[in-house]
């Protein structure tokens, strides 16, 4: 066995099917509960302005109902330090957030805004949350994330995972340096160190091996899995349904 590495179960996407027939299955409430009966360290979710996938409601009952830890992942906007301060997750991941991206695209410019991000950190630190901010691995950034106050870094792992998707190992050796590099560096300053963000089956195992990682953070990877391997069983019981 190797170390052990803090799990975080993003569920974001649960609610994405959900919100998707504005109908109440599946509920990311239900998704978290199994995921930490499961053994997940964490529950991560991502509040967004838009309210996309989670909304408060979610964030709520699940803050009430799981023994494991929760992460926010928000934008750093006043309303978003607002709803931390009232629901209080154990913590906090601050990421960039655009309302046309896809997904969480690149990490937090913490350089360009740190009296902004400095002044959210002091009220989630005041508040005992602990704050993690989600940062490319890049140097300066993290100097930045160390400045502000953080508690942690968690390195963002999408070039990474777009290298791996496209077979280029030349750039899935760069990336690695890349995140290794970052994640002793932040280290030795005195951050913890966390991943995420495109992690696979598949390619997660050499992420999960730079020595300074505890908690990695995986969400989409996880639940389209458990579409794949739920569906055989649905449709089983679909079928037993109809013919009584
Ligand atoms: N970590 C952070 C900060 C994120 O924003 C996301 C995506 O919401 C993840 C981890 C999980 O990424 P993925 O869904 O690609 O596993």
């Amino acid at each position: 066995m190797g170390r052990k590495i803090r799990l975080g179960v993003n569920i974001d996407h649960v609610a994405t099917v959900r919100n998707a027939r504005r109908t109440f299955e599946p509920d990311p409430v239900h998704a978290a509960v199994i995921a930490d009966l499961a053994g997940a360290d964490q529950i991560t979710l991502h509040v967004r302005e838009d309210r996309r996938h989670v909304n408060e409601r979610d964030l709520k009952l699940i803050k009430g109902l799981i023994h494991s830890r929760v992460n926010l992942e928000m934008a750093v906007t006043d309303e978003m330090v607002g709803i931390a301060l009232d629901v209080k997750p154990h913590q906090v991941t601050l990421v960039p957030e655009k309302r046309e991206e896809v997904t969480t695209e690149g990490g937090l410019d913490v350089l360009s805004q740190k009296e902004k991000v400095r002044e959210a950190v002091e009220k989630l630190k005041s508040a005992g949350i602990v704050v993690n901010i989600f940062i490319d691995p890049d140097r300066e950034q993290i100097r930045a994330a160390k400045d502000v106050g953080a508690d942690a870094v968690e390195l963002h792992t999408g070039r990474y995972a777009e290298a791996f998707a496209e077979n280029d190992e030349e750039r899935v050796k760069e990336e690695l340096d890349r995140l290794r590099d970052a994640a002793a560096f932040a280290k030795e300053i005195g951050l913890k160190v966390y991943a995420g963000h495109g992690l696979t089956f598949k390619n997660v195992k050499a992420v999960a091996e730079i020595p300074e990682i505890e908690e990695l953070n995986i969400g989409h990877s996880i639940i389209a899995n458990a579409i794949l391997f739920g569906l055989e069983k649905a449709v089983r019981e679909m079928r037993r349904l109809i013919e009584g």
